[in-house]
């Protein structure tokens, strides 16, 4: 394995020189390092990315306050308006979007080695977005289809404007065209997500629209496997080497376990429609399956050759939620068989939502949000490292009461116990409330860090040490 960080142009943009035009060499494996080489030229200023994290922190947290409130209903829950649908996309998209947003206009650029730009629009839609999920999970809550209607617009308009940002940012791309491709395929199953979310809401609001089953069904699998899941499984390959100083695992076998999760996600789409459902379903479920085997089997080969393992809350919170992918998967093959355990669409929902997305997202948000800020940290002056910006104990504090509130979850399936999903909903609460700690510190020790110039390095022989 060879392990480098391979020198990177510093300049922001490409210059028009005829070198500086031509592709980068293909190469199987990206370097561990090598796009973080040059990243300071390409980074975001500081507050936005910062801004969609410290949203998404919030939102974390009246996530489990929405669920509180509508613990009565959990159990039983089918769809429907409610507080447990308001908890499900406070979290889906105040938290996984919220994040995936403000990390994938960061990460894509530094991946792909170009210039940020259009940062005045990601203010906008930041604008935008926060109070659109706000107003849709009230909405959602109280069960005012008007005030549905005006959330899903709000964060339709903003997504979409960031769809076309993150469009522009992937057609510019040098390199890396496994995380490409994957950006490409959220994107087309972010405009799928979007119409049958639309279409849902119309049901809602009285007007004409598509019958309810088929569009919910489209939704169930474009929002989370398409939508989130894309980034997600893209990103992965760029985060989990970085933080484990690995090379990237190899584009041959990236491109593969793309097509497959492409290929599952049209089947997918065709038997929601209703087309020849009883052999598209499992074929798609297959090639999920196979998808699904081959990353893990990547993730697992790059922690292998790391120099640094993936350790601490965070590792266990990214393991946490591979399991969940699988467990989700597990639930889709008792359905698909005919064999759905009791409340399947909650198991499937804590599984894929729950221990997957939101574990795994809340895991590298605690390792990518300090990265970030280290990276901005300093200015000509000595930056700190990520782990001096973090606070420890409040990450081991929220990773104890997550994994209890999603074991609580689970025993509150089983039983059909309100309470039981009660004390879960406070134990994330509690949980979340502990990550918003860790990121105010993160938060205060940047600002303290900023204010505070250091003094300059003594010198030796007229120069700086
Ligand atoms: C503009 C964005 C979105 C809007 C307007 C929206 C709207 C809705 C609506 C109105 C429903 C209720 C369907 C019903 O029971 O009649 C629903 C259900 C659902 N949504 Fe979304 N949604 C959005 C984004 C997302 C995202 C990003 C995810 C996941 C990553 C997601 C996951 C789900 C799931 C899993 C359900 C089914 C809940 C169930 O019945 O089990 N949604 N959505």
């Amino acid at each position: 394995m060879t392990v480098s960080a391979a020198p990177e142009p510093t300049t922001a943009r490409p210059g028009p020189s005829v070198a500086s035009r031509a592709p980068p060499p293909r190469q199987a494996r990206t370097p561990a390092g090598a796009f973080i080489g040059g990243a300071k030229g390409r980074l975001l200023p500081a507050h936005i990315p910062l801004r969609y994290f410290g949203a998404a922190v919030v939102y974390h947290l009246l996530a489990w306050l929405a669920l509180a409130a509508g613990a009565a209903q959990w159990t039983e829950f089918g769809g429907g308006l409610g507080w447990p649908l308001a908890s499900l996309h406070l979290i889906t998209l105040g938290v996984l979007g919220m994040s995936v947003l403000g990390a994938g206009a960061q990460l894509l650029p530094v991946a792909s080695r170009q210039a940020v730009t259009g940062w005045p629009l990601l203010t906008a839609i930041w604008w935008l977005y926060t109070p659109g999920v706000a107003l849709l999970a009230l909405g959602m809550g109280l069960a005012r289809a008007p005030l549905v209607g005006a959330g899903a617009l709000a964060t339709t308009v903003a997504l979409l404007a960031w769809a076309w940002v993150t469009g522009r940012n992937l057609r510019g791309a040098r390199g890396m065209p496994g995380v490409v491709g994957h950006g490409w395929a959220a994107l087309a199953a972010l405009l799928l997500m979007l119409a049958a979310a639309l279409a849902l809401v119309a049901v809602w609001l009285g007007w004409p629209a598509p019958p309810r089953g088929t569009v919910l069904a489209l939704h169930r699998v474009m929002a989370p496997y398409g939508f989130i899941g894309m980034l997600t499984l893209g990103l992965s390959y760029v985060l989990v080497p970085m933080f484990v100083l690995s090379d990237t695992p190899e584009e041959r076998h990236q491109r593969v376990s793309l097509a497959l999760l492409v290929l599952a996600l049209v089947l997918a789409a065709l038997a929601t429609l209703g087309l020849a459902r009883a052999w598209l379903l499992p074929a798609g479920l297959l090639a999920a399956t196979a998808a699904v085997g081959l990353h893990l089997w990547l993730m697992a080969q790059a922690i292998r050759q790391g120099m640094r393992p993936l350790a601490g809350a965070s590792g266990m919170l990214v393991r946490l939620g591979w399991c969940g992918l699988l467990g989700s998967l597990a639930v889709a093959w008792l359905v698909a068989s005919g064999r759905p355990p009791p409340r399947a669409g909650l198991w499937f929902g804590l599984c894929l939502v729950g221990v997957w997305q939101l574990s795994f997202l809340l895991g590298m948000l605690q390792r990518i949000a300090p990265f970030l800020a280290a990276m901005h940290d300093g200015g000509g002056r000595r930056a700190r490292t990520p782990s001096a910006l973090t606070h420890e104990g409040a990450l081991r504090l929220h990773c104890a009461c997550h994994c209890a509130a999603l074991l609580l979850l689970a025993i509150a399936i089983t039983s059909g116990n309100r309470w039981v999903t009660l004390v879960a909903a406070g134990l994330g609460a509690a949980g979340a409330a502990a990550f918003g700690v860790f990121f105010a510190a993160l938060v205060r020790r940047l600002r303290q860090g900023t204010a505070t110039p250091r003094p300059p390095a003594p010198m030796r022989h007229g120069q700086p040490s």
